[in-house]
C-alpha cells in the first residue's frame, strides 16, 4: 500500500508533558506504568510532588518548594544534579553536532572513556566494555567470567542478602526471593554469607566447579553492609588458590562513593573484574561499565573468531553519554568530589553516632563508608503500643515494625529533606547523598533528624498516620 496515509496518534508534545499537573501525571501513572505503586508512593506522601528542576544538592518542586537531596538516586548523582561543567560539555556536544551511535565506526568518545576507566583501575584492569545499566554491566561481568572459565567450572558463588540487578542473570544472583518470584534463571549458582572467609574457603575447596564469585564490595539493598577486616584480602588469596575470577559489583559502591574511587581500594586488593553504573553517567546519562583485566578478556574475546560474541549493544558507548561520563569524572578530581565524600561521611557519621547515642532506644546502629551510609532503626514489631500497632498495620503490612517509612516520610513533609529505603532491611534508611554535599547540609540534614526524633515513637507514628489518611 504505497500510499497510504498515516495518521499521527493524539501525542503529547514535550512542552504538553513538562506542564502535566501532579494529578495528570499519577493518572497516566496509573493508566501506562506501575498502578500498584502508587500505593507506596501515598503511603510516603511521595505522590504529592512533581520535580520541575534540579540543581546541586536540590529538587525544586511545582510550589516552588527546594528538597535536600540525601537520597541521590542510590548512589547516582555523585556531581550533583545538573552540575553546570555537564551541562555546558552536553550543550556543546549538540552545537557541534557530534555523533551518537558507535557501531558501524570506532568511537573517539567511547574509547577516550574506555582508556579513563584503565588510568583510574588499578594493576592489569584496562579492558572496558561500555553499556546502560548496573544490570548490563553485571551480565557482561557474569558472561567474561563464564568464558573465561569454560563450562565445567561456570558455577557463580554469590552472597546473601546480594543485589545485582532485575535481568535474568543479574537476578539469578540476586538474594532475594521476592525479585526472583518464579522466574526461570540460572541454575549453575551457589550462595554463600557474606563477609565470611571459612564459610568462601569450604565453599571452594568441596566444588570445584565453582569458578566465579560475584560480591557487592558494600551491599547496598542489604542496608549499607560492609565485610570485616582482612576479608577482601581472603578473598582474593582463596579467589588466586582457587583459580576463580572475583566480579566486585561497584555499581552502587563505586566512583568514589566511599571515599576512594573504587571500595574495593581500602583492602588495598584488586577483583579480576569491576563493574560501574549510576554515578558514572553524572546524573545525566545512562552509562554502565564493566572493566577486566587484560589476561581474563583476551582469553575470552580476545580474538577476532571470539570478539564480536561480545561485541557492544546498539546504545553501548553512545557519544554525549560517553561524553558526559568523561566530563563527570574529570570533574571527580577536579573538585576533589572522592576527598569530599571521605571527610562529610565521616563527619555524617560521626554527628549521627551522637543522635543514636540520644535515641538508643529508637536508633539501633549508624554505619557507613565515606557517603554510603545506613541509620538502622530498632523494630518496633512487637514494642509498639498495641493501639498503634493495628494503626500501622490497617495502613501497611511492610511498615508494621519499622520507623523508616515513618521516618522519610516526615522528613519530605515537615523538613523538606529526601531519605532513600533499603530494599531487604525495612528498618535501615539509606543515605547517599551527592558527593557535593557540605558540612552545612550534613547539619541540616542531621539536626533535622534529631528535631524528629525528639518528639519520640508514638507522636511520629501518629503524625504519620495522619499524614496517610490524608492521602488516601
Ligand atoms: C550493586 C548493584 N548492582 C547492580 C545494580 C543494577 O543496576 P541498574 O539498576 O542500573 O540495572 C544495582 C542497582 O541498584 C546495584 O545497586
Amino acid at each position: 500500500m504505497p500510499n497510504q496515509t498515516i495518521n499521527k496518534p493524539e501525542l503529547l508534545s514535550v512542552e504538553q508533558a513538562k506542564n502535566l499537573d501532579v494529578l495528570a501525571v499519577t493518572d497516566l501513572f496509573c493508566e501506562h506504568m506501575n498502578p500498584g505503586q502508587l500505593h507506596f508512593l501515598k503511603l510516603l506522601g511521595f505522590n504529592k510532588v512533581k520535580v520541575e528542576s534540579a540543581e546541586g544538592m536540590y529538587y525544586t518542586d511545582q510550589n516552588g518548594r527546594k528538597i535536600l537531596d540525601f537520597f541521590g538516586g542510590f548512589g547516582s548523582v555523585a556531581c550533583g544534579h545538573n552540575h553546570p561543567r555537564l551541562l555546558a560539555m552536553r550543550k556543546r556536544f549538540q552545537d557541534e553536532k557530534r555523533h551518537e551511535i558507535a557501531i558501524a565506526f570506532m568511537s573517539q568518545y567511547a574509547a577516550a572513556l574506555s582508556k579513563n576507566l584503565a588510568a583510574i583501575a588499578p594493576e592489569d584492569l584496562d579492558m572496558v566494555f561500555l553499556g546502560t545499566s548496573g544490570s548490563e554491566a553485571v551480565e557482561a561481568a557474569l558472561k567474561l567470567a563464564e568464558r573465561f572459565q569454560g563450562p565445567e567450572r561456570a558455577k557463580i558463588a554469590y552472597a546473601e542478602h546480594s543485589f545485582h540487578g532485575k535481568t535474568r542473570g543479574a537476578l539469578s544472583v540476586t538474594d532475594s526471593e521476592f525479585y526472583q518470584s518464579s522466574f526461570r534463571l540460572l541454575n549453575n549458582r551457589v550462595r554463600i554469607p557474606f563477609g565470611d572467609s571459612t564459610a568462601l574457603e569450604e565453599a571452594l575447596r568441596n566444588d570445584s566447579s565453582i569458578g566465579v564469585l560475584i560480591l557487592e564490595t558494600v551491599q547496598g539493598g542489604a542496608g549499607i553492609v560492609g565485610a570485616p577486616t582482612g576479608y577482601w584480602q581472603d578473598v582474593r588469596r582463596l579467589c588466586d588458590q582457587y583459580n576463580v575470577v572475583w566480579i566486585a559489583d561497584e555499581v552502587q559502591c563505586g566512583v568514589g562513593r566511599t571515599g576512594l574511587f573504587f571500595a574495593f581500594e581500602h583492602a588495598g586488593v584488586a577483583p579480576d573484574i569491576v563493574t560501574l553504573a549510576k554515578s558514572l553517567g553524572g546524573g545525566k546519562a545512562a552509562m554502565g561499565a564493566m572493566i577486566a583485566r587484560r589476561s581474563v578478556y583476551m582469553a575470552a574475546y580476545g580474538a577476532p573468531q571470539t570478539a564480536l560474541i561480545h561485541g557492544p549493544a546498539t546504545f553501548g558507548g553512545m557519544g554525549e553519554a560517553s561524553c558526559t561520563s568523561i566530563e563527570t569524572l574529570n570533574i571527580l578530581y577536579d573538585e576533589n568530589l572522592i576527598e569530599n565524600s571521605a571527610r562529610q561521611g565521616a563527619y555524617l557519621l560521626e554527628r549521627l553516632q551522637k543522635v543514636q547515642a540520644k535515641y538508643p532506644n529508637i536508633i539501633k546502629e549508624v554505619r557507613g563508608y565515606g557517603l554510603m551510609i545506613g541509620l538502622e532503626f530498632c523494630d518496633f514489631s512487637n514494642t509498639l503500643p498495641f493501639g498503634l500497632r493495628t494503626v500501622v498495620s490497617v495502613l501497611d503490612n511492610k511498615l508494621k515494625g519499622s520507623l523508616c517509612g515513618f521516618v522519610g516520610c516526615l522528613l519530605l513533609k515537615e523538613y523538606d529533606i529526601l531519605v532513600a529505603f533499603t530494599e531487604y532491611n525495612r528498618n535501615v534508611i539509606r543515605l547517599e547523598p551527592p558527593l557535593v554535599v557540605t558540612r552545612e547540609q550534613v547539619d541540616t540534614f542531621v539536626d533535622a533528624l534529631d528535631d524528629l526524633l525528639s518528639r519520640g515513637v508514638t507522636r511520629i507514628v501518629t503524625a504519620f498516620a495522619k499524614e496517610v489518611v490524608g492521602n488516601k
